[in-house]
């Protein structure tokens, strides 16, 4: 095979950031994608109608020049308040409330919600959350989950987080979940498993090519969560590759600057925009499993949020190229695989900065 042409792909989780580095970063998603939803995880966060509009405008003015329509998933916190999921629910562009258990990752410190106040949620219906669940549910607005357990060693986080899901998918019988970048075996037999049709996942391209051991000593590979052992990695891949319709790409490409990626200050997060999606689609064609391609990376995260999929298609060749050198941005971002050569390109789309010619 020597192209490969598939609708405009989607990225249903991405992080753009704000001011210069959403500026340098937001071409390389508007490259490919031609929708894309934006994490809520700035400074300030977005969890109210005044930051969502401010910041929905600043992402606005970064994607002016180009195709890629944003919609976004607002913070949950400990604040949020049923009033405001309804509120957000009239905008076509304001699609989640993302939930991050207070502290465990890049700017989730503050969210309040602590594994008390998570699991109280679940039987107190007087309590806040519980009241925002029940609105969430009822206007049909998607809970988008960072799941992991706060205070447990890192690859026992996300399993640990399973139980709760799997209460407020019982307790509120109309709530649609999305459990992001998953990374491990139970994960993906939840989803698998799942026979109400709510439940889906996004999966990254660096949670299917790495394992923990390519994590130790590399800040590059370091995000949350960890990318696991190699039993838990195939399983992922094995839901992807199956073809499980409530699976879907969110690439989690999260740029930190170079010297935030040391390993004495290393923040979580994995810059993958300039080549998440050439990976993905190298990964199909080797496993022999490019009929399903279309469908996890352009059709089924669109089904699940009820959103209408972008028109217009990418052809990718074969034709490598190499994404360039970490050391080339002394604080800059470093590319997911840079140094590597990739072997699938798409044609006819704006270059990127962190693609070379190979000599
Ligand atoms: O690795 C991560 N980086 N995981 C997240 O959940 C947040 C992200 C970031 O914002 O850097
Ligand atoms: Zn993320």
């Amino acid at each position: 095979m020597t192209s490969l042409t598939i609708s405009t792909p989607c990225d249903w989780h991405v992080h753009l950031r704000q001011g210069e580095t959403l500026k340098t970063v937001a071409p390389e998603t508007a490259r490919l994608f031609g929708m894309c939803m934006v994490m809520p995880n700035t400074t300030p966060p977005v969890r109210d109608i005044d930051s969502l509009f401010a910041y929905g405008r600043e992402c606005g003015n970064a994607l002016r020049q180009t195709p890629l329509r944003a919609v976004f998933a607002i913070r949950l916190d400990d604040r949020t308040t049923p009033e405001l999921v309804t509120e957000c629910k009239k905008l076509d562009w304001a699609v989640a409330f993302k939930l991050y258990p207070d502290g465990v990752t890049t700017n989730s410190h503050g969210t309040g919600l602590t594994t008390d106040v998570l699991w109280n949620a679940l039987t107190d219906r007087r309590s806040r959350l519980y009241e925002v669940l029940v609105a969430m549910a009822e206007c049909r607005m998607v809970l988008s989950i960072h799941a992991e357990a706060a205070g447990l060693p890192y690859l026992q986080s996300e399993l640990a987080f399973l139980p709760w899901i799997a209460n407020v998918m019982e307790k509120f019988p109309k709530l649609r979940v999305v459990i992001e970048h998953i990374s491990t075996v139970e994960a993906a037999r939840m989803i698998r498993a799942d026979t109400t049709g709510r439940l889906a996942a996004t999966v990254t391209a660096h949670h299917l090519l790495l394992s923990c051991d390519d994590v130790f000593g590399k800040p590059d590979h370091y995000c949350k969560p960890v990318c696991n052992t190699n039993e838990h990695r195939s399983a992922i891949r094995e839901l992807v590759f199956s073809g499980c319709e409530n699976v879907f790409f969110g690439s989690d490409s999260a740029p930190h600057p170079r010297s935030r990626k040391t390993p004495s200050c290393c923040a979580a997060g994995v810059f993958s925009a300039p080549v998440a999606t050439e990976t993905i689609v190298g990964q199909f064609v080797e496993v022999g499993e490019t009929a399903r391609l279309n469908d996890f990376l352009s059709r089924n995260g669109c089904r699940f949020y009820g959103v209408q999929p972008p028109t217009g298609s990418v052809t990718f060749i074969d034709q490598p190229f190499r994404i360039v050198e970490a050391s080339t941005h002394p604080d800059g971002f470093a590319s997911f695989l840079s140094g590597q050569k990739i072997t699938w390109r798409a044609a006819d789309r704006p270059a990127s900065q962190w693609h070379r010619e190979i000599e």
